[in-house]
């Protein structure tokens, strides 16, 4: 024991050699925490359902982003009882997979908007977003209505395709190919959107800004917005760790 105590001593009062013994300490925990990282294939549980986005819906993403809708939007629904009853079951991990970047956060502006789709008509979306306060008189949300005015560009939706492939979603070499006709066949309801409901189950197609003669932004960000929250259906497809 005292023996112990001795040789305590010696390491405090050593600064180099309290040093290294606390840098060995720390590693064996870090090596602990790291280490099995790279050996699992992911820290995230796959759920049924949950599906890469249609070019379409990526392209309204990438107009959601542009737009800045994040800044008073968040997507993830936290384990309370009041979100839950406001806004339906709480958010998975599995949910935001294929999310570069994720749309997760606690400012709130706005609601909610991880599981919005399927809660409106797309008539109503359209309507809101060109004017909010003509649906919700005391909202604070800005018009959106120039994007019904502008030609979604669905050029480079193939290389968007790619780039996230190289980050792990598991895009198809059919999927990148096809990208720019399924945006097209998914937002106008015509073209062969029987492929993109097989690439992409439970894709909506159909025309979404109510101007079935172009395909624009509007079509691209409600299509999108109609997307989120539905691809896992709550009813059969989680795993037992995760139900309630
Ligand atoms: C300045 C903050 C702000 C910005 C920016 C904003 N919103 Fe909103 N949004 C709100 C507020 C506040 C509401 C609640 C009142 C309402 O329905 O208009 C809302 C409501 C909504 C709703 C209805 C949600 C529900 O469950 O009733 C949707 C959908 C929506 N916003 C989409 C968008 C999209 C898409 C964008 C970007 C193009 C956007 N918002 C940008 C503040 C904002």
């Amino acid at each position: 024991m005292a023996n112990w105590a001795e040789k305590h001593k010696k390491l405090e009062r050593n600064v180099t050699l309290l040093g290294v013994a606390a840098l060995v300490t720390v590693a064996i925990g870090g090596i602990v925490e790291i280490a099995p990282l790279f050996w699992i294939q992911s820290t995230v549980a796959h759920v049924e359902g949950v599906r890469p986005y249609t070019p379409l819906e990526l392209a309204g993403r990438n107009i959601y982003m542009r737009e800045g809708c994040y800044g008073c939007h968040s997507q993830m629904v936290r384990p309370f009882p009041d979100e839950k009853e406001r806004y339906g079951h709480y958010s998975l991990a599995a949910e935001s997979m294929y999310d570069h970047p994720f749309q997760w956060g606690s400012e709130r502006t706005g609601p909610d908007l991880a599981r919005v789709g399927g809660r409106y008509s797309d008539e109503w979306h359209v309507q809101h977003l060109a004017d909010p306060q003509s649906v919700v008189p005391e909202s604070i949300m800005p018009k959106y209505g120039f994007l019904a005015k502008r030609d979604l560009d669905v050029e480079g939706l193939g290389e968007h395709l790619v780039a996230l492939r190289r980050v792990g979603v598991p895009y198809t070499d059919e999927a990148i190919e096809n990208a720019e006709a399924d945006a097209i066949a998914q937002g106008s309801g015509e073209g062969d959107t029987a492929a993109v409901t097989a690439r992409y189950p439970k894709a909506q197609s159909r025309d979404f800004d109510g101007d079935p003669t172009r395909l624009t932004e509007m079509d691209a960000l409600v299509a999108y917005l109609q997307g989120l929250g539905t691809q896992v259906d709550f009813e059969t497809a989680i795993p037992q760790e995760v139900a309630e």
